[in-house]
């Protein structure tokens, strides 16, 4: 199986998640556009998606599924997402398609996260993904500078403004032993919004697709 082949078969499998009637988190990135085309085909037995960006909103409604506010929603049943590194604890490096604050944001809400990958994803220790970090534009250099007493090699990702209007720094270099503890210190830095760490709230399901099929691990 080559890799798209396993992201649609990712994709696929995380349908026995979505709940009858239910209105279901979307995450953004291409996996997640293989589970947006696969829930197309099954429409009309859900209400709808609460989306986690432009990009995917977009996808959706060209498919026919209606995508809710979510500040009209008290709950969502599960939140289906990629991610860029998943290790065996379920917490994740998100973010590589800067909708990181939005995916944090809708996962907060859902009692079940889904996390789907084709096991190129999988990772002993988070950090050779360079790690997302959001930031308001004007403390930019501030948050690179703070990043670097970190321990990391911050890197501005120029051209990108997030559909938040925030910038991002890629920051390399990070070997992210402790994903809980390093998620809250970076995300109490001034100008920072959120970064792509996603261990305080992990996954609670991750389906990983190898070549001899669909791995759960729960
Ligand atoms: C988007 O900001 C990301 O968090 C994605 O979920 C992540 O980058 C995975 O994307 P792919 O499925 O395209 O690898």
């Amino acid at each position: 199986m080559d890799q798209n082949e396993k992201k649609k078969a990712v994709a696929h499998a995380a349908l026995k998640y979505v709940e009858q009637d239910s209105i279901v988190g979307v995450g953004t990135g291409s996996t997640v556009n293989y589970f947006i085309d696969a829930l197309a085909e099954i429409k009309h037995k859900i209400e709808g998606a609460v989306s986690s960006s432009t990009a995917s909103t977009e996808r959706m409604k060209k498919l026919g599924i209606e995508v809710f506010d979510l500040n009209s929603v008290d709950q969502l049943s599960v939140y289906i997402d990629g991610a860029d590194e998943v290790t065996e604890h379920k917490h994740m490096i998100k973010g590589g398609g800067a909708a990181l604050t939005q995916e944090k944001i809708v996962a907060a809400v859902a009692k079940k996260f889904v996390c789907i990958v084709d096991d190129s994803k999988r990772v002993g220790v988070l950090g050779k993904f360079p790690l997302p970090v959001e930031v308001i534009p004007m403390a930019r250099s501030y948050v690179a500078r703070e990043m670097v007493k970190l321990g990391g090699d911050p890197a501005y990702r120029e051209g990108v403004i997030t559909d938040n209007g925030n910038v991002i720094l890629d920051v390399h270099n990070l070997e992210i032993l402790d994903p809980r503890e390093l998620e809250q210190k970076i995300n109490n830095i001034a100008g920072v919004v959120t970064n792509g760490i996603f261990a305080m709230r992990g996954a609670d399901v991750v389906l990983s697709a190898t070549d001899k099929g669909v791995e759960t691990i729960e």
